[in-house]
């Protein structure tokens, strides 16, 4: 199949765009490489030596004898949008380009308007181009589990049964977002659902858990190839900081009681999951959603789980409970289906001791370019942010 990746020089696009090729997909990627531009702008960067686009893709080309054409583009520029898509005439198109972290999109006014123009109007420029140019291709949209909060409930995939005054429809599940950021992920998700309906586009909703880990049979390949891996406050992940944090003799930063409980997959298995939505698409016209994630396991079940392969590796880890600069609830009630994957055939990586390890070991292989200083939290959700509250931040810009 001809998959046009947008977003295919992120974390979890470059491993899919490396496994879709591996399967013999006429893969290209289009990126803005805004990710590396907000790394810089905020003086972060990825544990690991990531090379620029052009030498991955000659690595790749190199190792696999398969090329990935490459379109420098943003998704928020329809025009340019549009030329990689005639160009390409994809089968599928999955969309992996957007602002991805929660607390960039609460830093302040201007991060959260960033976050809803790129993510909102990419969006829609996908929709809008399919409609004029690829109509019968399927689109597959990577949401997040965050969209459903942390519901009392079962997280069902994508929509509910309910009963109301005696009647019974089923209806989109309730989405209760965590951050700006989240919000921009429920709009995407409305957006897709009504071009499905109104369109008879088809479209798979990917509800992705936090994802972990940094090799894939793939970017294992060659040092070139290698995967960014994100330990930072803004957009590390907890179980990728606390072993990075770990092979640093850093306190494990636990934000509050950790109680918090949320879904988790391997970096192998979002490239095996996306792998699976594009190699069945849905009739035209349908709009699926899909609980991609695992496994689940509260914040502070992780850190013992570091914790105790830390030990075993013959390092005193020790767990912190930091302020949570997030507002969320930190002991709750938390369950979720994924039968859609399982049933198209997924076989999960288990998050167990010796992955753990591996991921300890990669931390320490580069241990000389972390930088202690992006890990601790630097955003706040609540207004007493560090980077000052919306009145100072207005004075300050009006000088
Ligand atoms: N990493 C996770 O744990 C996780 C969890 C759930 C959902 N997701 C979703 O998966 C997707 C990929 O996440 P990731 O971790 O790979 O993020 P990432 O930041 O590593 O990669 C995103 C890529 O998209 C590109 N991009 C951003 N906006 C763009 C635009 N307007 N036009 C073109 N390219 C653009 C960036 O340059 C970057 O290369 C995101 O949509 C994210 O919300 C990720």
């Amino acid at each position: 199949m001809r998959v046009l990746i947008i977003g295919g020089d992120g974390y979890c696009g470059w491993a899919s765009a490396l496994h879709l090729s591996a399967r013999g997909h006429d893969i290209a990627i289009l990126d803005s490489l805004a990710r590396r531009r907000w790394d810089s702008e905020l003086g972060l960067s990825t544990l690991t030596p990531i090379r620029s686009m052009p030498e991955r893709l000659r690595a790749w080309e190199h190792v696999s004898g398969r090329a990935i054409r490459f379109f420098e583009a943003d998704a928020t520029d329809y025009v340019a949008l549009c030329d990689a898509i005639i160009a390409t005439q994809p089968d599928a198109i999955v969309n992996f380009g957007q602002q991805r972290s929660a607390p960039y999109s609460m830093i302040d006014r201007d991060h959260a308007a960033r976050t809803m123009i790129n993510n909102t109007l990419g969006n829609l420029n996908v929709l809008w181009a399919m409609r004029e140019h690829a109509p019968d291709a399927h689109l597959v949209k990577l949401g997040t589990m965050g969209e459903y909060g942390t519901p009392n409930i079962e997280i069902e995939e994508g929509f509910i049964t309910i009963e109301h005054k005696g009647r019974r429809d089923t209806l989109p599940f309730p989405k209760q977002i965590g951050s700006f950021y989240h919000l921009t992920k429920v709009a995407d998700s409305d957006q897709i659902y009504f071009a499905c309906r109104v369109w008879g586009l088809c479209a798979t909703d990917l509800n992705q858990g936090v994802v972990y880990g940094l090799h894939t049979e793939e970017t294992a390949l060659d040092p070139e190839l290698i995967n960014r891996f994100d330990y930072d406050g803004i957009f590390g992940s907890a179980l990728n900081r606390f072993c990075v944090q770990a092979a640093l003799d850093h306190p494990l930063t636990v934000y509050g009681r950790g109680g918090q409980t949320r879904a988790f997959l391997n970096i192998t298995d979002t490239a095996r999951c996306v792998g699976l939505a594009v190699e069945s698409p849905p009739q035209p016209g349908t709009f699926r959603v899909f609980n991609q994630f695992t496994q689940t396991f509260s914040v502070l079940s992780l850190a013992r789980l570091v914790q105790r392969v830390g030990a075993k590796l013959g390092l005193v880890v020790q767990i912190e409970h930091v302020e949570n600069p997030r507002v969320e609830r930190e002991a709750h009630f938390y369950s979720s289906l994924n039968n859609n994957l399982i049933s198209l055939g997924l076989e999960p990586v288990l998050l167990g001791d010796e992955i753990v390890a591996a991921m300890i070991s990669s931390a320490q292989t580069y241990r000389a370019r972390i930088d202690r200083d992006q890990i601790m939290p630097t955003v706040r959700w609540k207004r007493e942010a560090v980077h000052g509250t919306v009145e100072a931040n207005a004075q300050e810009r009006a000088g």
